[in-house]
């Protein structure tokens, strides 16, 4: 998604802007840009190319500076063309042709007051060249500039409806920038004598460590070897001075070596013996507390669970509800965070609202948790991988799991450490309401620890997986079914799918066929089922032979002691092990790497899929 990267410094800053937002890159961009100020005006290279193009395009130009700003846009209004790509400039109305303007601005987020503010502008006189919402900021802030730029952005910032962080430069004041964040993150970076800004720390990594999160609401007045940060006082209506702590952050490179592998998806997939691992590395017994102090009284207080996440974080979450229903005996519900944000729902203050994301950025899910928290739910608690982002500071309890940077745009250690992280908060609960005797416990971190070692033997199955995948690539549609607790994990391995080889494919209770889907099946239709060794494997078994008697072709994956063995139209790869509530984290790996070896026979772009993101920090 959007990256911003900014600088004030006396060298040539334009390396470090083209480093930064290569290090963003992963998250997904359609065009991208850099501006700085130079021989007295402003300069930009943009393109809908790669960053590696935008960096030759400003090296041919000679740009080159101590100040200036680079993005990378994922399209939201208006197409992924140059025009609309950033940074813009402003075209005051007594711009000449000669002119390119006083202000430039980079922009994540969305206005939603953009077409409002637009006809207001125009009327003054502004000239737009980009289908942009970003665009009427540059002019607002021209339009408002008497000479210093901090004061132009305080008085245009509220003016802005919706989610933005911004950074801004101006051709009257060579060594400044001003940024803002209101909805999108943004970090300071401090140096030596120099100063920087990033929608994440990441893109400053090998430049500073020396980070201040800003937040919401926070404006920061950046110039050589100073910055002020200020944020609007509701009360006076005016903006005063505010402190942050600077943090030491070490944070990872984007661009981590792809070693053997081909794609970042691949990498991470392979990857996840050892997140695991990672995950469950400081847990030595089960206890609130792995959670953060107080855990042990918020678990007392609560006796409901509300499950706030988007796409494959959701599935963790649908996942987790089966286990908090039977193991820790705790009503729970999920919800999709972009709907749950704005559907009125009854709100119960004696339940603990759980978070889910990789990013820890995501908007929706922010959203829905500010929502629950007005709605009078103050018991937070994440599950995240990013330990210094938005939802671990706005949450009152945080696990964070040990992935690592994911940088394929489709998740998949992210999932598996997510499902880790909310079997233990299962397990804590469920100690917590007295339904965890020492030896169930014992059992269970046994299963957990051995964890890594049975993935690893999941990853042996790849070669099998590869056989499917070239059948897989020839289809255009689908079907996943599971039953229980892996029907989330069909409904993963379904999206993991449709992301990454534009496959059209659907996941359903395999109880539900006939309800509806089996109208779909013919013999061009694969179905892949997953089907452990579970209580329902005979019922699911009846659900296979509804597929087989039309023809459908069935692909399974199934526990060694299932029974279920291959035959005409009947494709059976063997679990190596059977693996009881944790078996869908067993059972989402085969699933993750058919989709990726139908991806790659289909020659797709597997680590940037098409308009999809990695950080979804828009709604
Ligand atoms: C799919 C995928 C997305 C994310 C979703 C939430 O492979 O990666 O569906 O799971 O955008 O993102 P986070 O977990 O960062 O909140």
């Amino acid at each position: 998604m959007c990256g911003i990267v900014g600088a004030v410094s006396q060298r040539n800053i334009v390396p470090i802007l083209v480093e930064g937002l290569k290090r963003l890159e992963y998250r997904g961009y359609d065009s991208c840009g850099v501006a700085v100020h130079q021989d007295g005006g402003l300069k930009r290279a943009r393109s809908t190319s790669r960053v590696a193009e935008l960096q030759a395009q400003a090296e041919q130009d000679g740009i080159s500076a101590g100040t200036g700003i680079a993005h990378t846009r994922w399209a939201t209004h208006g197409a992924p063309a140059v025009h609309n790509a950033h940074p813009h400039f402003s075209a005051g109305p007594n711009a000449n042709e000669a002119s390119v303007g006083r202000i430039a601005l980079v922009h994540n987020g969305i206005i939603e007051n953009h077409d409002e503010l637009r006809a207001e502008l125009k009327a003054r006189g502004y000239a737009f060249a980009s289908q942009t919402d970003t665009e009427v900021i540059a002019h607002l802030i021209d339009h408002l500039y008497s000479g210093d730029l901090l004061e132009a952005v305080q008085a245009a910032l509220p003016r802005l409806k919706g989610a933005y962080a911004v950074a801004v430069f101006c051709r009257d004041e060579p060594h400044r920038v001003v940024a803002a964040r209101e909805g999108s993150p943004l970090v300071l970076g401090v140096g030596q004598g120099e100063n920087f800004v990033a929608s994440d720390a990441m893109a400053l990594a090998g430049v500073t460590d020396q980070i201040v999160y800003l937040e919401e609401g926070d404006v920061v007045d950046l110039q050589l070897g100073r910055y002020w940060l200020s944020r609007l006082d509701a009360a006076t209506g005016r903006f005063t001075a505010v402190q942050r702590e600077v943090k030491t952050v070490h944070a990872h490179s984007g661009a981590a070596e792809l070693g053997p592998y081909r794609h970042y998806m691949q990498k991470e997939i392979f990857e996840q013996p050892v997140a695991i691992a990672n995950t469950l590395d400081a847990v030595t017994g089960i206890s609130p507390e792995l959670f953060g102090d107080g855990a042990y009284r918020v678990f007392k207080d609560i006796d409901k669970v509300l499950i706030l996440a988007c796409g494959t974080s959701y599935y963790s979450g649908s996942t987790a509800k089966y286990w908090l229903e039977s193991i820790a005996k705790i009503p729970t519900s999920v919800e999709i965070a972009s709907e749950y944000r704005y559907r009125d729902s009854v709100p119960d203050p004696k339940t603990l609202v759980v978070t889910i994301s990789q990013s820890g950025e995501t908007a929706d899910t922010i959203a829905a948790l500010k929502h629950a928290r007005s709605l009078g739910m103050t018991h937070t608690l994440t599950i995240c991988n990013v330990a210094t982002s938005a939802m671990v500071r706005e949450c009152e309890l945080a696990y964070i799991t040990r992935a690592g940077a994911e940088i394929g745009v489709a998740s998949t250690k992210a999932f598996t450490t997510q499902l880790v992280g909310l079997f233990l908060l299962t397990l804590a609960l469920a100690q917590t309401r007295g339904h965890l005797s020492d030896e169930v416990e014992a059992q269970h971190l046994k299963d957990l620890r051995h964890l890594p070692v049975a993935v690893q033997a999941v990853l042996a199955l790849e070669p099998q997986v590869i056989a499917w995948s070239e059948e897989f690539a020839r289809k255009e549609n689908a079907l996943f079914l599971g039953r229980g607790l892996h029907y989330p994990i069909a409904l993963e391995g379904a999206l993991k799918l449709k992301e990454i080889s534009y496959i059209h494919a659907e996941a359903y209770p395999a109880g539900e066929l006939k309800h509806g889907p089996l109208a779909l099946v013919t013999a061009e239709m694969p179905v892949v089922t997953v089907a452990p060794n579970d209580a329902l494997l005979e019922k699911l078994k009846s659900n296979m032979q509804e597929v087989r008697a039309r023809g459908g072709q069935l692909y399974v994956f199934a526990d060694g002691d299932t029974a279920i063995e291959s035959e005409a139209g009947l494709h059976v790869i063997r679990m190596p092990e059977h693996y009881g509530a944790l078996s869908p984290i067993l059972h989402v790996v085969p699933l993750q790497l058919l989709a990726y070896h139908t991806a790659c026979a289909r020659g797709t772009d597997v680590d940037k899929p098409r308009n999809l993101a990695k950080s979804v920090t828009v709604e």
